[in-house]
């Protein structure tokens, strides 16, 4: 079973010993045999496509439509998980007492490279991916703390919680982290992942992904989204790239393919910038600070 999305991240990896215990943390997906009748792919592209035009309809009578929908009932656990109530305040200084913290000297360079964490080469298509973190200005975003983690080449994640039958690889376990540069660059060296199945409905696959987290300055201030690759078939049946409403921001989650980030007789090349805010920023899985929501 391929679960989603879980919280692997380095950081937390290393600050906390029990996942389940991170905040905002998603409940695993629907273990298999625990639904004894699954919806049909059909179903859910029929859920997808009424759950668009109602977007849609929304917009047309000018009213607000969340950017990601955190209760897209297509997604199944998303509506078991999503808040009912308003958020607690917290105090923001008791909460950094708690949470994971890291210094830059903490993050080493190699960390950014995936594939030399076991003695040999992990199996798949070894690839670059690169971006900037931009504010809605345009400006870098300096010494930002990037955390990537994703599934091996067979779609499977190094975690117990993914128990699918893909093979693990023992040269890969799929995470990393970097910090962006003076020119809010990052850069990861990693291999392509493989689509992995879920059990949000029968026959149900996520695309291709790779997720990101951007710490902010604190804790509090966490980002987490997904990067696709392009040309995946899987965008229009998946019930969590469609629970981004607009076209366009679904679009921004995708990366590109650059033959100059790509090396010779070495790895393929993608690009993908990261947005915090205005209007073409990069949608993340929480509520964006000053979203309007519906
Ligand atoms: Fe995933």
């Amino acid at each position: 079973m391929g679960l989603e999305a879980h919280p692997t991240s380095p950081t937390l990896a290393r600050e906390r010993p029990a996942p389940d215990a991170v905040p905002g943390t998603p409940l695993p997906a629907l273990r298999r045999g625990s639904t004894p009748e699954l919806l049909t792919q059909a179903d859910i592209d029929a859920e997808i496509a009424a759950e668009h035009a109602a977007s849609a309809a929304r917009r047309t009578a000018g009213l607000a439509v969340p950017a990601t929908r955190n209760d897209f009932a297509p997604y199944r656990s998303s509506v078991l998980r999503h808040p009912t109530k308003d958020p607690v305040q917290a105090d923001p200084e008791a909460v950094e007492l708690l949470a994971p913290v890291f210094g830059e000297r903490d993050v080493h360079a190699s960390e950014a490279d995936l594939t030399r964490t076991g003695t040999g080469e992990p199996i798949g298509e070894r690839l670059v991916v690169t971006g900037r973190v931009l504010d809605g200005e345009g400006r870098p975003v300096r010494r930002q703390l990037v955390e990537v983690w994703q599934a091996n080449a067979a779609g499977r994640y190094a975690h117990q919680r993914d128990q699918h039958p893909a093979p693990l690889d023992p040269n890969f376990t799929g995470v990393g982290r970097c910090l962006t540069d003076d020119d809010g660059t990052y850069r990861f060296t990693t291999i392509k992942p493989g689509p992995y199945p879920w059990n949000n409905h029968r026959n149900a696959w996520r695309p291709a992904h790779i997720h990101f987290s951007l710490f902010g300055t604190q804790f509090t201030q966490r980002l987490i989204t997904q990067m696709y690759f392009p040309g995946d078939p899987l965008f229009a049946l998946d019930p969590i790239y469609q629970s981004t409403t607009d076209p366009v921001d679904r679009e921004l989650l995708v990366a590109r393919y650059d033959h100059d980030v790509t090396q010779h007789e070495w790895c393929t090349g993608y690009r993908w910038d990261i947005v915090l805010t205005g209007t073409h920023r990069t949608r993340m899985e929480a509520p964006d600070p000053g979203e309007e929501h519906a």
